[in-house]
């Protein structure tokens, strides 16, 4: 039988020793912020720490009064809404879409109130926002728009980047991501007194050490998720799974909890060297992927009851990951691991209904339904395509139960 895991991470053994010998040499942040603003046609690219602290300092900087609201969308990572109560902010949930993944304009609209001062469009899995309709919207009401492009690195709308349409974006850098530096994140913004601020305020000095325990992470996912290692690692995912255990969950899952002290961030030469490396190759990876995406968004399609998130009119949408809407994605998730092909819950919440944000609770349905539905499948670069008709296959069996 074909295995195939769910991820693997986007970088190559070759890259990995390149960005090693190249990060001996002095540099860090800087080389790769000054690609980061070509790459995107902004003018001021920061180091943070990570995205949460990006965007924590981001709105510090924005001179903002304790209690001013930021429309965030309800499906987020969680940590997004808990840097804007670490600011003194106020977060205010607004359902996606029902039928995408992106945040509502209209429903962004309605709650917009005298104190909103910001919205966080979020392009989650690569699928770009309605920037257009978001944009509009802040301009109407003199809202700050800062892009969430933690997943999202190389999309467009428009002919625009994603990333470039707002007064300030943030891009995080983690190993799970579509284009990894192994750690660290930036931080974008088109005003030279933001960008002064988020310098002295996010931005630590070059890296002294290489962060060795994410080299060594990277290292393992690599081998674990490899061709040749991956059977063993699914054994594993089986026997978790016949102990009611998710494995993934357990080795990664970060549970949602306020943030702490604030803190600032640097690359390392080494990975500054890799994000340079990666950033060249990232058009042609996106590509790939996304013709892998719409093989098969295409296939899915065919197969009751499963849905495909809709992309906008006008977005050049990555692809960083592949979710569908499958009613009962826990079982189903189940039954496509028994026939060798490994998905993923993904980490997602509807976090209007966490109860960190107890405070700011809202009834969101539509974040709540995806929340409930939304599966991740495979999708990386080296998935072939008969890879991919494997997993449409798959999926209808699952669900069919045959
Ligand atoms: C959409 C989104 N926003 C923000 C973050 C937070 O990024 P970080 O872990 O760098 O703070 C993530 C994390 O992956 C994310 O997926």
């Amino acid at each position: 039988m074909t295995f195939l895991p769910s991820f693997r991470p986007a970088l190559s053994w070759r890259e990995l020793g390149a960005a090693l010998r190249a990060g001996r040499r002095p540099g860090g942040s800087e080389e790769f912020a000054r690609a980061l603003e070509r790459y995107l046609d902004v003018p001021h690219a920061v180091a943070a720490h990570s995205a949460r602290w990006g965007l924590y300092h981001l709105l510090r900087g924005l001179g903002l009064r304790e209690g001013d609201e930021v429309l965030v969308p309800a499906l987020t990572y969680f940590a997004v809404p808990a840097a804007v109560v670490r600011a003194g902010l106020k977060p205010v949930f607004v359902d996606i879409q029902p039928d995408s993944l992106a945040i509502d304009p209209e429903a962004a609209r309605r709650s917009v109130t005298g104190r909103t001062r910001a919205v966080i469009p979020t392009h989650l899995s690569g699928f770009i926002c309605d920037l257009a309709a978001v944009c509009a919207l802040a301009r109407e009401r003199g809202l700050t728009v800062i892009e969430d492009c933690a997943q999202s690195l190389g999309g467009a709308f428009r002919g625009r980047r994603a990333g470039a349409w707002g007064e300030a974006a943030y891009f995080t850098f983690g190993v799970t991501k579509h284009m990894t530096t192994l750690g660290g994140a930036m931080v974008v913004a088109r005003d030279e007194v933001l960008a002064r601020g988020l310098r002295r305020a996010a931005q630590s000095p070059v890296l002294a050490r290489l962060p060795a325990a994410a080299l060594l992470k990277a290292a393992v996912m690599k081998c674990a998720t490899s061709g040749p290692g991956f059977p063993l690692t699914y054994a594993g995912l089986r026997l978790c799974a016949g102990a009611g255990l998710d494995a993934v969950d357990l080795l990664f899952a970060e549970p949602p909890a306020q943030l702490g002290e604030p803190r600032a961030g640097a690359f390392h030469p080494a990975q500054s060297a890799l994000g340079l490396l990666q950033l060249a190759s990232l058009d042609a990876r996106n590509q790939r992927r996304r013709e892998r995406a719409l093989q098969l968004y295409g296939l899915l399609r065919a197969i009751p009851g499963v849905r495909v998130p809709r992309s906008q009119e006008g977005a050049e949408d990555v692809f960083s990951s592949c979710p569908v809407f499958v009613p009962g994605k826990e079982r189903a998730r189940q039954e496509l691991l028994r026939r060798g092909i490994d998905s993923s819950l993904g980490y997602l919440q509807d976090c209007s209904a966490l109860e960190m944000f107890a405070e700011q609770r809202r009834e969101c349905p539509n974040a709540a339904r995806a929340k409930r539905e939304v599966l991740y499948l495979p999708l990386y670069e080296e998935l072939a395509e008969s890879d991919v008709e494997l997993v449409a296959d798959r999926l209808r069996r699952a669900l069919r139960g045959a």
